[in-house]
């Protein structure tokens, strides 16, 4: 009968018998379904496998580190962390359009893994953490053609391995579950949807350090405070953004000429629709005063009051 426990029996036999003694190789982004096909794959093989994670610097605060501490502390496998902030950045100058930037993102990321894979020799598997529903989104017109998600299909096509995909059955709750019957930590198992191009999309036009430091440390205090108020699991996607805007406020005696944050938070099902979350006031004041007194350029904060459609969660 189906329980949890036969079900990772039974994947861990299927993939000894795939790989054999051969080398596996993985792409971690530290989003669950890559999380937790890497764990099952490590659970069955072992240190066949090698995981690459590629820091495009577009990641939010301590999101790099939290990763790396999991999966090399927690679960002692091997992974390989390629600090390529420079290189997304130095591609990204002078871009505005998001698609473009998308584009950008995702074939820089190609690029980047490609390079690590190349110096590792013998892998013959790549791991993906591909679920049912990505298998039957993929094959119709979903979001993919309103906005270019790169997150399916987005390895190098000339890339000769042969793939993996533990997850190909399963739907996302069941993913979870699984997720937590491996002990992979909360903080991963119900991480909110984060997108593949990252803060690159939440910086509006042109991404720059300076801005993106910005959406950075404004997106931390709002998930610390949504956390704090015990709403983490209620609100389906909650983050920052950072438009191209600056407009005049007053500090002490000052005129000041600053930045606009903005917050969005939305209710979902699976993100195709989506209504604005009903924060409380005194949450959104917290916020609100603590992103303008402790991120610096900040003089404004916006609540985005709209539903998708016609708005879209993400506002590129
Ligand atoms: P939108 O903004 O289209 O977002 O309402 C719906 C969901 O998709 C995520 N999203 C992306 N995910 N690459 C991704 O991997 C992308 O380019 C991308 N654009 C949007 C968004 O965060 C939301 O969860």
């Amino acid at each position: 009968d189906w329980t949890m426990e036969n079900f990772i029996d039974e994947q861990v036999r299927r993939i000894r018998e795939q790989v054999g003694g051969k080398k596996v190789l993985c792409a971690l982004s530290g989003g669950v379904d890559s999380s937790v096909a890497a764990v099952l794959v490590h659970r069955a093989i072992g240190d066949q496998l090698t995981c690459i994670f590629v820091d495009h610097g577009l990641l939010r605060k301590g999101e790099a580190e939290s990763v790396m501490k999991t999966f090399r502390e927690q679960f002692h496998m091997n992974v390989i962390k390629v600090d390529a902030k420079e290189r997304f950045l130095t591609k990204l100058k002078g871009v505005a359009d998001p698609e473009q930037k998308r584009k950008i993102i995702g074939n820089e990321f190609i690029y980047v893994f490609d390079d690590e894979a190349a110096k590792l020799e013998g892998i013959e598997f790549l791991v993906q953490g591909t679920l049912y529903t990505d298998i039957i989104e993929s094959g119709t017109a979903t979001a993919q053609t309103i906005k270019s998600h790169h997150n399916v299909g987005g390895l190098p096509e000339d890339m000769k391995f042969e793939l993996i995909e533990p997850l190909n059955a399963l739907f996302k709750d069941e993913v979870r579950a699984l997720g937590t019957q491996l002990g992979i930590p909360d903080e991963i198992v119900w991480r909110q949807p984060f997108p593949g191009p990252g803060l690159g999309i939440r910086v509006l036009g042109e991404v720059t350090e300076e801005k993106l430091e910005i959406v950075r440390e404004s997106d931390a205090i709002l998930r610390e405070e949504v956390k704090k108020a015990g709403l983490d699991r209620e609100i389906w996607q909650y983050f920052t953004v950072l438009p191209d805007i600056r407009s005049v406020g007053v500090m002490g005696d000052a005129r000041t000429y600053d930045y606009t944050v903005a917050i969005r938070a939305v209710t979902s099902i699976d993100g195709m629709t989506a209504d604005w979350a009903r924060v409380p006031w005194d949450v959104l004041e917290r916020i609100s005063t603590r992103i303008v007194n402790e991120v610096p350029h900040v003089n404004r904060v916006v609540y985005d009051i709209t539903s998708k459609p016609p708005a879209t969660i993400e506002w590129e």
